[in-house]
Formats: C-alpha cells, sequence, structure tokens
C-alpha cells in the first residue's frame, strides 16, 4: 500500500505549523531567503533545529556554500512576507528590511524570533535535504507569531 501524493499532501495540510523565513548567502555574497514552514527544534544540548529545503529550490545550493543561516520565525503581521520570500524574485532584500548579522548572514528585525545557526550538516530527505543547524545565537522579540493551517494564514487569536 502506498499513499498517493494528493492524500499525502491534504494530510499535512492538517497539521498546523509557524512560518519561518531561513536566510543564507551564497560564495559570491549574494542574499538568498527562502519562506519555510519545515522547521523543528532537535536538541536542546547542543542546540539544534533543522530546516527542510526542496532541492529544486533556487536557493539551495546556497546553504552548503555559506555554512550558515538564520531562521527568522515570522510575526502575525508578516503574512506578505510569508508570501514574497516565497515567490521567486531575483533579489528578495530589495524592498524588504533586514539587517546583516554578525554571522554575516541577513535577517529580518520585524520577526519574532531569530535564530543563528552553524550549518552541521546536511542529510537526504527525498526530494528535499535536511540541513541540521547548530544554533550560535537566539534574539527574541515581542510579537504573536503567524499560523499556516490547511493552506490559510492564521494567528492564535483566530
Ligand atoms: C507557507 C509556506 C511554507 C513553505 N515551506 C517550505 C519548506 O518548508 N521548504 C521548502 O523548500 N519550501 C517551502 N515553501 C516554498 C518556498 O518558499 C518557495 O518554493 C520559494 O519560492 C523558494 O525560493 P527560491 O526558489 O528563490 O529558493 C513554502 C511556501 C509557503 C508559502
Amino acid at each position: 500500500m502506498s499513499v498517493s501524493s494528493e492524500d499525502f499532501r491534504t494530510a499535512l495540510s492538517r497539521f498546523a505549523s509557524g512560518v519561518t523565513v531561513v536566510t543564507t548567502k551564497d560564495g559570491n555574497g549574494k542574499l538568498h531567503g527562502i519562506t519555510v514552514s519545515a522547521f523543528c527544534s532537535v536538541s536542546l544540548d547542543p542546540p539544534l533545529v533543522l530546516i527542510c529545503i526542496e532541492r529544486s529550490a533556487g536557493s539551495h545550493y546556497a546553504f552548503g556554500e555559506s555554512g550558515s543561516f538564520n531562521v527568522n520565525v515570522l510575526a502575525s503581521d508578516q503574512a506578505n512576507v510569508s508570501e514574497h520570500f516565497a515567490t521567486v524574485y531575483d533579489d528578495k532584500f530589495l524592498d524588504t528590511e533586514h539587517v546583516i548579522g554578525e554571522n554575516g548572514i541577513p535577517y529580518l528585525p520585524g520577526s519574532i524570533v531569530t535564530l543563528e545557526c552553524k550549518l552541521k550538516k546536511p542529510l537526504d530527505g527525498g526530494d528535499h535535504s535536511i540541513f541540521l543547524g547548530e544554533v550560535q545565537n537566539a534574539i527574541v522579540r515581542d510579537g504573536d507569531p503567524l499560523v499556516y493551517y490547511h493552506g490559510n494564514y492564521r494567528s492564535l487569536a483566530d
């Protein structure tokens, strides 16, 4: 027995998640950012998180080149930011407020959390790569999270 793609997608859409924008830069210093809901905590000691990035994503190569990435957990008023970073643009940072962090990777100051991560290991995840990151720095800001459920953006108040 094997599940169809459609049934699998429908089942996964019932899992409510937060939304992140994961940022990095490539070997030429070009900045990259991608909307990612496949993020989770892995370990407290050492502090590890993972993100899953589709192999066909234009930014996929950049993660291996820089060896660092930032996870920005989006605030409830950032659905437009999520859509922006889920769209293919040559320079997604041109019209987006961002700051270059101490690790040289951009972060989004409007997000409620930024985790600065060092890429520990890329792992095989089928049509995605699993990037395991060791958290070097965690910045926490006030605000409520953006929620994604059943193909729609929600907030905790909904
Ligand atoms: C709410 C939401 C969650 C997403 N989660 C992921 C994800 O976890 N992993 C992924 O590879 N793409 C995810 N995507 C799709 C990417 O953001 C999208 O393919 C993006 O255009 C890739 O950018 P790039 O091709 O410029 O690298 C998500 C999109 C949305 C709207």
